[in-house]
């Protein structure tokens, strides 16, 4: 009687432990990045969820000139942010670079709404790398806009790229909500 109690026990050992190992294949299938762009932290705490949520490679974007207050000033003209976002083909450079942008399949990329679409430092990321045969899934914090016409933007200057037309989500977004949404691509 104790050997087939043991010999059950051991059985249903296995079984769990193969449930969590099939499960735990299943989230690492595909390989995803987590690029983002942030001014003043709020779409970096959302990257960082993202990348938790899916187990992905967390990179931010830095631009190789910090923007300061007086660069962010959306309520002038002349301010860094403005001149840039009002000239399509402004592309700030970007301080380093993705180590290996081909070991990808998914890449989210991540954004502050500026002037209603991607700041122009995504544009200068969407052309800075080979995206074939990967998916691009934009998103983005903002103060109340959507992201707007955003992906369709970056999806003219990666064309080789599947970019997505990507979400909105607010500082407080969780964990699981960011889960639920990744879960059909994942
Ligand atoms: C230059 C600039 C332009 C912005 N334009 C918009 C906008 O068009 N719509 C909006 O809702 N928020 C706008 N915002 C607010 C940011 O999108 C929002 O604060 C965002 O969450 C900041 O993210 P970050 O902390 O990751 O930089 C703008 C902010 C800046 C600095």
């Amino acid at each position: 009687m104790q050997k087939i109690l043991s010999l059950l026990l051991m059985s249903l050992i296995f079984l769990i432990s193969f449930n969590v190992k099939a499960e735990e294949n299943n989230m690492t299938a595909k390989k995803v990045l987590v690029a983002y762009f942030s001014a003043t932290g709020t779409t970096a705490g959302v990257a960082e969820k993202l990348a938790t949520a899916t187990g992905g490679d967390l990179f931010e974007i830095k631009p190789e000139q910090p923007y300061t207050d007086a660069d962010l000033n959306w309520h002038s003209k002349q301010s860094r942010s403005s001149v840039e976002m009002a000239d399509k083909s402004s592309r700030p450079a970007i301080k380093g670079k993705v180590a290996d942008m081909n070991k990808y399949d998914v890449i989210f990329v991540g954004f502050p709404i500026w002037w209603y679409r991607e700041p122009s430092i995504i544009d200068t990321f969407m052309e800075s790398y080979d995206f074939s045969g990967k998916t691009v899934i934009p998103f983005a914090t903002s103060g109340g806009s959507d992201i707007g016409d955003s992906g369709k933007i970056m999806q003219s200057l990666a064309p080789q790229a599947k970019v997505l037309n990507g979400k909105k989500f607010s500082s407080g977004v969780s964990e699981n909500e960011l889960k639920k949404w990744v879960a059909e691509w994942l």
